[in-house]
């Protein structure tokens, strides 16, 4: 063997019956449904317990795992006094690691693999993840934290323990469908580094914890919080289209990549940009920002015919967040509490049927010599 596959481009490295994308139809299933319709449809809570279980829940299971989901969003005093000592220059995403990392230390259940105890792992993050990314937002602005209320959903919950208030009803229709969306895509890179820790017999905890730190950088989700960087760049105001055209041929010249475009599986486009669209557009039109919506259709318009290159997720997700009125840092964090439930799915599988990921280098160094004096 002699061939290398950098990045793993188009290899595939095992089955999963979790997702699929389809790049030729533009598609995405999660357990064999479009995602377009469980975002018209479901809360998120009902597209957690299907990455999980498979199969959407009966009425009856939702209310036992909503139940269960709301007695768990508490935060171990342990876990906010290591919140509270880390640097409130450092980036949200390291909180969001570290908090993880406090989270499975604290859990007596973290080396035990079973498949109950897994899920209850998951279950267990998926419900702590709001309230770790509020504090931490909460904490920058100089806010108290706000007690989770178990009379709100997931996504509700996760707005007023953010802002301190109760959102409308298309704030939290807009959120819902943005964590629907980024809650999974097959061997993603931070997938895959949870995948990969998996497969050496490491807990879940661990796994969740590198994912993160695959999570965090700009090529995958960093590119949310990226987007709005760029956008304040270039500015909203004047003649947004040759800005926009300035700005990137200004960054072409630099060789810089423009975030929240391209994609490595999708080359016509990213299957859930239409959707994420539609919600980012509402939320334009609620609170009055028509500047932001000019400056969104004239990057990806130029960018389109400089480069032919389509936006992704992060493209129409960024500007959602940032109108919600979380901070640009927070956003990726978001991601993160979106993406728990494929990660964790995606780790119960590997778990199931594991083999150790080691794949093969072929090595172009130095040709093999010896250490002077030495005579052994
Ligand atoms: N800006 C400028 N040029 C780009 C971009 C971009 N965003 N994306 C791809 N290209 C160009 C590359 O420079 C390359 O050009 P070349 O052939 O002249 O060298 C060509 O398109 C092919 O790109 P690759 O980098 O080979 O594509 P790859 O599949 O490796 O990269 C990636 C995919 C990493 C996502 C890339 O498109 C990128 O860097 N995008 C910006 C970051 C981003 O938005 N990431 C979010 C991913 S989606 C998500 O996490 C929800």
């Amino acid at each position: 063997m002699s061939e290398i596959y950098k990045g793993l481009a188009g290899v595939p490295v095992d089955y999963t019956a979790i997702s699929k994308v389809n790049p030729e139809t533009n598609s995405l299933l999660y357990r064999g449904y479009p995602v377009q319709e469980l975002a018209a449809t479901q809360p998120f809570e009902s597209v957690a317990y299907l990455l999980w279980h498979g199969e959407l829940p009966t009425e009856e299971q939702l209310g036992e795992f909503e139940s269960t989901e709301r007695s768990l969003r508490g935060l171990d005093a342990n876990v906010k006094a290591v919140i509270d000592s880390l640097p409130t220059d450092c980036h949200p995403m390291d909180v969001v690691r570290t908090a993880v990392s406090v989270i499975g230390a604290n859990d007596p259940k973290t080396a035990d693999e079973s498949p109950e105890a897994e899920l209850e792992k998951a279950i267990n993050l998926f419900a702590k993840l709001p309230s770790i990314v509020a504090y931490d937002q909460r904490r920058r602005r100089g806010e108290e934290f706000v007690t989770p209320d178990p009379e709100l959903d997931y996504s509700a919950n996760f707005l007023w323990q953010t802002f301190g208030r109760k959102p409308d009803d298309f704030e939290v229709d807009a959120f819902r469908v943005s964590l629907i969306l980024y809650a999974e895509h097959s061997f993603n890179a931070s997938t895959f580094t949870a995948r990969v820790i998996t497969s050496t017999l490491s807990d879940l905890y661990s796994a969740v914890t590198g994912a993160i730190g695959a999570l965090k950088g700009p090529l995958h989700g960093g590119a949310n919080e990226a987007v709005l960087h760029e956008f304040e760049e270039i500015g909203y105001d004047g003649d947004v289209e040759q800005k926009a055209y300035d700005w990137l041929q200004a960054a072409f010249a630099e060789k810089k990549k423009i975030m929240g475009f391209g994609h490595r599986v999708y080359k016509k486009g990213d299957s859930r940009v239409p959707t994420m669209q539609k919600a980012t557009y509402e939320l334009i039109e609620r609170y009055d920002r028509p500047e932001i919506k000019r400056l969104y259709e004239a990057l990806a318009k130029e960018m389109d015919e400089a480069k032919g290159i389509k936006p992704n997720l992060d493209y129409p997700a960024g500007p959602a967040y940032y109108l919600l009125g979380f901070d640009i840092p927070t956003f990726t964090p978001i991601f993160v509490a979106a993406r728990v439930t494929g990660w964790t799915a995606h780790i119960i599988e590997q778990r199931a049927n594991n083999a150790l990921i080691r794949p093969l280098s072929l090595y172009n160094g130095v040709d093999e010599r010896h250490v002077p004096g030495f005579e052994g």
